[in-house]
This record gives C-alpha cells, sequence and structure tokens, in this order.
C-alpha cells in the first residue's frame, strides 16, 4: 500500500531578510504551496525521483555526490544511520525552485519526515528541524535558519537565530492577502549572502547600520500585523525593499515586479527570500487580481496568496 505523503512547508519572508543572519528579527509565514514526500520499500540502492523537476537518480556514496538536492539528502541518510538501507525516496513539489520561496528546506524537511514515517524513527519536530537546518548549511553556507524552521513548523512567526524556534507567534484578526511575483530568474541565496558577507566584513559599521533599521522595521511590523494597520505594514515593506537596494540583493525583474505591484494599488512591495532573482511579494488588500494581471502582461507568474 502507497504510505501517506510527508510535508514541508514554502514561505515568504516579510520583513528581515539578510539582516537575520546577522541576528536580527524577521517575520515568515507559510504559504500554501508545499513539498511532500515518502518512502517506499526498494530492493537495493537508494533513488530518488522529483518526476516534476524531471530528476531521477541513483544517489551514490556521499563522496560522488554533486548535485545539490541530493547532497543534503545522503547526509541526512548517514546521520540517521540508514545509508545502507535500499530505498525509493519521491518527490512531489508545489513550489518551483531556487524562487526565494524555501523550496530547498521544505525538500529536506518533506523528505527527513518521510523517512521518520518510514522507519519509524520518532523524531521530533525539534530534531527535524535540527536536521533540516544541517541540509541548508549544505545548501547555502550560513543560514539563518528560518527557512528549516517555517518548513518544519508551518507558522507565522517573528525569528531570531539563537532563540527557541517558535518563541513569537504571530496572531493576526484576519488572513493578509499577498501576491507573489515571480522573477522567472532563479535566485541565488548562497551568491547573495556572499555578497553582502563581503561587504559586511569590508565595512562593518555601514552594514551593522543597515541590519539594525532592519530590525527595527521588522519589530514595527509585528506591531503592524498584530494590529491589522496593513497601510503601516505596506510602508514598511517599501522601506524594507529601499534597505535591501541598499545591500544590493535586488535584481532588474524583481525591480520591474515591484514597479507593477505599486503601480496597481499594491500597498507595499519587496523582494522576499534571498534576492537576485527569485520572487517578490506585494500587500494587496483592494486589487489583488489586478497586480497579478499586471504582473503576467509584463511577462511574468503571479499568484494569491494570503497568510495568517
Ligand atoms: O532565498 P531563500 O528563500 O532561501 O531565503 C533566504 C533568506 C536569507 O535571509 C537571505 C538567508 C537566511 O539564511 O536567512
Amino acid at each position: 500500500h502507497a504510505e501517506p505523503l510527508a510535508t514541508g512547508h514554502g514561505k515568504v519572508i516579510l520583513l528581515g531578510e539578510h539582516a537575520v543572519v546577522y541576528g536580527s528579527h524577521a517575520i515568515a509565514a507559510p504559504v500554501p504551496l508545499a513539498i511532500e514526500a515518502r518512502v517506499k520499500e526498494a530492493h537495493e540502492g537508494v533513488s530518488l525521483i522529483i518526476p516534476r523537476w524531471g530528476v531521477e537518480q541513483r544517489l551514490e556514496s556521499q563522496a560522488e555526490q554533486r548535485r545539490s538536492f541530493d547532497r543534503p539528502i545522503g547526509m541526512i541518510l548517514e546521520k540517521l544511520g540508514l545509508a545502507e538501507r535500499p530505498m525509493l525516496i519521491e518527490v512531489f513539489p508545489q513550489i518551483p525552485r531556487a524562487m526565494g520561496l524555501g523550496s530547498s528546506a521544505a525538500l529536506a524537511v518533506a523528505v527527513i519526515r518521510a523517512l521518520d514515517e518510514h522507519f519509524k524513527l520518532g523524531l521530533s519536530d525539534d530534531e527535524l528541524n535540527d536536521l533540516a537546518y544541517e541540509c541548508e548549511k549544505v545548501a547555502h553556507g550560513t543560514p539563518s535558519g528560518i527557512d528549516n524552521t517555517i518548513a518544519t513548523f508551518g507558522r507565522f512567526l517573528l525569528y531570531r537565530m539563537g532563540e527557541p524556534p517558535v518563541k513569537r507567534q504571530l496572531s493576526v484578526p484576519a488572513p493578509i492577502p499577498l501576491v507573489i511575483g515571480m522573477s522567472g530568474v532563479e535566485s541565488l541565496t548562497a551568491k547573495m549572502v556572499a555578497r553582502v558577507r563581503a561587504a559586511w566584513e569590508k565595512s562593518p559599521g555601514l552594514y551593522e547600520g543597515i541590519f539594525e533599521q532592519i530590525d527595527s522595521l521588522t519589530l514595527q511590523g509585528v506591531k503592524a500585523i498584530e494590529s491589522y494597520d496593513l497601510e503601516q505594514l505596506g510602508e514598511l515593506m517599501n522601506i524594507c525593499q529601499g534597505l535591501l537596494n541598499a545591500l544590493q540583493v535586488s535584481s532588474w525583474e524583481v525591480e520591474e515586479l515591484i514597479q507593477v505591484a505599486r503601480n496597481n494599488g499594491a500597498l507595499g512591495a519587496k523582494l522576499t527570500g534571498g534576492g537576485g532573482g527569485g520572487s517578490m511579494i506585494a500587500l494587496c488588500p483592494e486589487s489583488p487580481e489586478r497586480v497579478v494581471n499586471a504582473m503576467q502582461e509584463a511577462g511574468y507568474q503571479a499568484m494569491e496568496v494570503t497568510i495568517g
């Protein structure tokens, strides 16, 4: 019989990306897009199939693994003592890859959960989150842990590195309507994080000032969200985008999407995630369809979601 599907949530960061890597706060929420996975018995070897992404491969030994999505999985199998167990890992993503929506963390969480269910490992959510964090390190160097935390717990959170993951869950009086615009350019989170790091190493004072401003507007964002002051939230998102521009992590396509959103009634618009491509979000309580249509007319993929 077929095993049930295990889930890892995709996410958007509302405020605070990049600065979160340096100890600032960030606000992130799960989106109704996930990655699902299941593990089945096999006769020999470990195979990974992701039909939607055209991936069908046999996982070789750790040393021979090169591709980004099987390297973390190989590491997990070793850590869980499952490297010698034959199995078929099937992955069903609803999240586009490398669009700043947390697909790598969601994939890791879905696969670890599927392993946990199939082999009855009894992992707690905290253990699962820690393992997914190890995967994120393999995937992009110095992650803050925000992606794996949302992928694991699927909650709307104020996140800060080094604090318990679900210390501060946000409550909203009503769902917050967003439009996600996808640039179609694969985001290079590792590269963007490395660029910010290089700039910070050269002029720490200059960049720490920016991180502090992002931290401050993220904390103001908590108040705006919990009091459902969407105008204020939109303004904070716009200012945050200005600071992300100062960090030079935006891109031509993302800027176009932001202008399209603002011209069509969005209260705020900014990139989400690592930048350098990937996705942007627009806060659209009035006319989300108009924003989606305008983005599509400009040649981009876009969708309405609600968070909270
Ligand atoms: O691009 P994504 O969805 O992986 O988001 C990365 C968020 C950063 O703050 C840029 C990095 C991190 O690890 O927090």
